[in-house]
């Protein structure tokens, strides 16, 4: 079974054509990790993508996730099998609780349940949830055990490190997964990044990717340039001094970018 790859690529807000194109450029570039979401109405581009590349299955991790109108029991199940039929895969490597369920007519248990199942079923190789917090964390592993959540995929970036999730995460086993790793382009701008990465004849984005890595964050930044895909994946050359990674760590003020009516109480 494939392990999650550090870096992967990211499809929120990619439609049609543009999703397809920017997908086929990453798996060009050699991201073999890719995120997509039920409500981002692009899974069919990315599955697109995906056949054309004509890569191997196990050589790729793809990740989806259930939205809320489909988490109740009967609806759940046959949204998976929806999503694998537009991604053309007979299996995703992640599948995930998108948001927790805002209401009260579909539980927490219900839904895991669900997810468990799809995992039982062999639609997905690993399940996991996104935007949860620690004590819904603690609640999701209650119930599917421990070990069974292999990620919560929560909003990091150097303005909103999340710190206290991610720590519960660590202790629990879970991947903290990092989405808007970039603040959506705005840490390319930051001073402080931007005079670490010139230390480094790098850019803020390799040095974001450099000090997630180094604190044990996964991340998944989206782009439709071919060459800021394969700028964000040759980050790997990048070896953050203690005093850069510190100087990272205190960028965090608490900016928050995704807030939806509909998110729980955020620890
Ligand atoms: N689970 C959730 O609730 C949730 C919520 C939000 C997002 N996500 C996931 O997280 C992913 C990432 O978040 P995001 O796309 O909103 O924001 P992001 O990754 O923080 O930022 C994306 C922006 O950064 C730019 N960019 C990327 N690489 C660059 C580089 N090397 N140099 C300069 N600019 C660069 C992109 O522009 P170009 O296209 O011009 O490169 C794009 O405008 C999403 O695509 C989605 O898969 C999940």
């Amino acid at each position: 079974m494939k392990d999650m790859p550090q870096l992967g690529m990211g499809t929120f807000r990619l439609e049609g054509e543009v999703a397809r194109e920017s997908v086929s450029k990453a798996l060009e570039v050699g991201f073999r990790h890719i995120d997509t979401a039920q409500i981002y109405g692009n899974e069919a581009q990315v599955g697109d993508a995906i056949k054309t590349s004509g890569l191997n299955r196990n050589e790729l991790f793809v990740t989806t996730k259930v939205w809320h109108e489909s988490l109740g029991e009967g609806h759940f199940i046959p949204s998976v099998h929806e999503s694998l039929e537009k991604l053309k895969l007979e299996y995703v490597d992640l599948l995930l609780i998108h948001w927790p369920y805002p209401g009260s007519d579909v539980t927490l248990e219900s839904y895991l349940g669900s997810l468990a199942k799809a995992k039982e079923q062999g639609l997905t190789r690993h399940i996991g949830v996104s935007n949860f917090t620690i004590d819904l964390l603690n609640h999701a592993e209650e119930m599917l055990g421990k070990g069974e959540v292999y990620t919560n995929q929560i909003e990091i970036h150097p303005f909103m490190q999340n710190k206290k999730v991610v720590e519960a995460c660590k202790e629990k086993g879970v991947k903290a997964t990092a989405y808007m790793p970039f603040a959506v382009g705005k840490v390319m701008k930051d001073e402080t990044l931007l005079r670490i990465a010139q230390n480094h004849n790098a850019t803020p984005a390799q040095v974001v990717l450099a000090w997630m890595e180094k604190r044990h964050i996964y991340a998944i930044p989206s782009s439709t340039s071919k060459e800021h895909l394969a700028e964000n994946l040759a980050y790997g050359g990048v070896q953050l001094s203690e005093e850069e990674l510190a100087l990272v760590d205190g960028l965090d003020n608490g900016e928050r970018i995704v807030n939806p009516d509909f998110a729980p109480s955020w620890d």
